[in-house]
């Protein structure tokens, strides 16, 4: 329970303080369907319908950016059916959502390794995002065979090579460089990162980026999440008392 007197007269639409970025950790769809006697399949296709959800929630409540990890670099390490039901996911996603997202102004980015993806899925996200570029709706974020080390390595190698062409002195480096390298390059950095499923790790997201955002861990499994999971997250981070290293005055 909050120890915060003033979170008993929070009420959902008036006081909840609105992230500008939200990352989320979607996490839990094999446990939901193990615990229904399914295959892991039906939770990442449960799943599917708790990312429409958010993203109605996110454009509803007025968030500006909103980070999905939907297949991390880590994920390779599942058997390869598994891997390709995840892959037909987002092409099928892509198929169904693609002009109702594009009319609801959203403009989508896809972040993450693209080398090592099949062409055809590489083409895929090219058009996503050049249709959605002009987009000044919500920006959807979507983390796909994204890791943040190979992120802030490739970072690295980019400024080196600047360095060693001469157009940059390493003194000049500072960390709106570094920002500038990443994937994430023109966003606002998360506020907040919401884990579902009660794990409570970052599993390599966003790492750089999250260096100030509070945390907040849900028990329920992805494709549970709803409007009520939703708002108790929302509220969890408006109790937080964000300090960035200084102090209350
Ligand atoms: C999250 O659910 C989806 C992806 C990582 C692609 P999981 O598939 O990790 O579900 P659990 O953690 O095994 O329950
Ligand atoms: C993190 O979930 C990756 C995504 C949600 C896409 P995992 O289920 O892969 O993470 P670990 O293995 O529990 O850390
Ligand atoms: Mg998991």
């Amino acid at each position: 329970m909050s120890t915060n007197p003033a979170a008993a007269s929070i009420e959902p639409e008036r006081d909840l303080k609105i992230p500008r970025h939200i990352g989320v950790i979607m996490d839990g769809n094999g446990r939901w369907a193990q615990q229904r006697g399914l295959g892991r399949s039906e939770g990442h296709r449960a799943g599917v319908e708790a990312v429409r959800r958010i993203v109605g929630l996110a454009r509803d409540y007025g968030v500006e950016c909103l980070t999905l990890f939907s297949f991390s670099a880590e994920n390779w390490r599942r058997p390869p059916d598994e891997v390709r039901f995840i892959f037909s996911l987002l092409r099928r996603f892509v198929a169904s959502d693609l002009d109702k997202l594009d009319q609801s102004n959203v403009r989508i980015r896809i972040i993450g390794e693209r080398d090592g993806l099949e062409r055809g899925l590489r083409g895929i996200i090219d058009e996503v995002e050049t249709r959605t570029r002009d987009n000044t709706g919500l920006d959807l974020i979507i983390a796909f065979n994204y890791g943040a080390k190979v992120e802030i390595v490739n970072a690295t190698r980019a400024i080196a090579r600047k360095v060693a062409a001469g157009e940059l002195a390493p003194e000049e480096i500072d960390e709106a460089t570094v920002a500038h390298h990443l994937d994430t390059s023109g966003l606002p950095d998360p506020d907040l990162i919401l884990r579902t499923s009660g794990e409570m790790r970052l599993s390599n997201f966003l790492l750089w980026q999250s260096a100030y955002a509070e945390l907040v861990f849900v028990p329920e499994n992805w494709p549970d999440f709803d409007e009520s999971v939703f708002v108790r997250a929302l509220r969890t981070y408006t109790e937080r008392d964000r300090r960035f290293g200084g102090i209350r005055t």
